[in-house]
């Protein structure tokens, strides 16, 4: 086995992502912000599993933050990050600097459609188009065959599948299972800004869900009713804020007055000063 690189020039991570492309190696790449936890190292060991080279991009990107959001006090450690990489088995840790990735004179960006525009997209204007365009960023210089995406951020990973056939882009998507503390808190990186009362508070998030998904199962298809029941759920949390509580169409986003089995229920919400977001399909997780 490798040992594990970190590489944070761009040019240099793509010379040697196509050498090895050359030597007939597939590359398997997973794009976080560090701050890597377990959600992070299943994204981690499938790719290991489908590749011969296992990239992890660690890098908070600037451009899909808005003004007043949490870019500056996002969290950062890459020790940690690189003790749990090469505990996944990962070969070239990608972390560059801002400066490289948006250099002075930058001026391109990937805009996607309207998946983008409910949900996040509607709250945080502009977020989608850095992360597409730090995507795409990140596909040409890794050159992967496979980027793996955990299905918390659904609405990234049907964005950023959608890039990927829009833009002719040569790389597989692979959406990957919400990885959930033992209580059912699913994982992220901003989980470290609650506090205990706030991270007791974030369960509702779940609860929520659980509530939606088990009236479905007992026949429940209003689209109204569903998402009352989200919203009944979170507003009984004291410090539960809620920025949307949705049932969407699984694959377009778009709103309709039924749900079916596949149907998205998506909520995000602000506990204290951190946004949380979590979602299931119905009839289907
Ligand atoms: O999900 C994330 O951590 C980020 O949005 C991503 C995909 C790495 C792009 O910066």
């Amino acid at each position: 086995m490798m040992q594990l690189q970190i590489i944070e020039s761009p040019e240099q991570m793509q010379q040697f992502a196509l050498a090895a492309r050359q030597r007939g190696e597939r590359i398997a790449l997973v794009p976080t912000m560090g701050y890597l936890h377990e959600g992070h190292a299943s994204l981690m060991r499938e790719g290991r599993r489908r590749a011969d080279l296992l990239v992890v991009s660690i890098f908070v990107n600037p451009t899909q933050f808005g003004v007043g959001e949490d870019f500056e006090k996002y969290p950062r450690d890459m020790a940690r990050d690189s003790a749990l990489a090469a505990a996944a088995g990962v070969d070239v840790i990608f972390a560059p600097t801002a400066a490289a990735m948006y250099p002075h004179g930058y001026q391109t960006y990937v805009d996607a459609g309207p998946l983008t525009e409910p949900l996040c997209g509607a709250s945080r204007p502009g977020h989608f188009r850095g992360v597409t365009t730090v995507v795409c960023k990140l596909f040409n210089i890794v050159q992967p065959d496979v980027a793996l995406f955990g299905r918390k951020d659904y609405q990234q990973l049907a964005v950023i599948r959608q890039m990927a056939i829009d833009l002719n882009m040569p790389v597989e998507i692979a959406g990957m299972p919400i990885v959930r503390e033992p209580d059912g808190l699913a994982m992220s990186s901003r989980n470290v800004y609650l506090s205990p009362a706030e991270r007791g508070r974030a369960l509702a998030l779940k609860r929520a869900l659980d509530a939606a998904r088990t009236a479905f199962a007992a026949g429940e298809r209003s689209v109204n009713a569903l998402e009352n029941l989200l919203k009944g759920v979170l507003s009984q949390e004291d410090g539960v804020e809620i920025d949307y509580a949705e049932i969407r169409d699984g694959m377009t986003l778009e709103r309709s007055d039924f749900a079916v089995s596949g149907s998205l229920a998506a909520i995000a919400v602000r506990v204290g000063k951190t946004r949380l977001i979590d979602n299931c399909l119905l009839g289907a997780d």
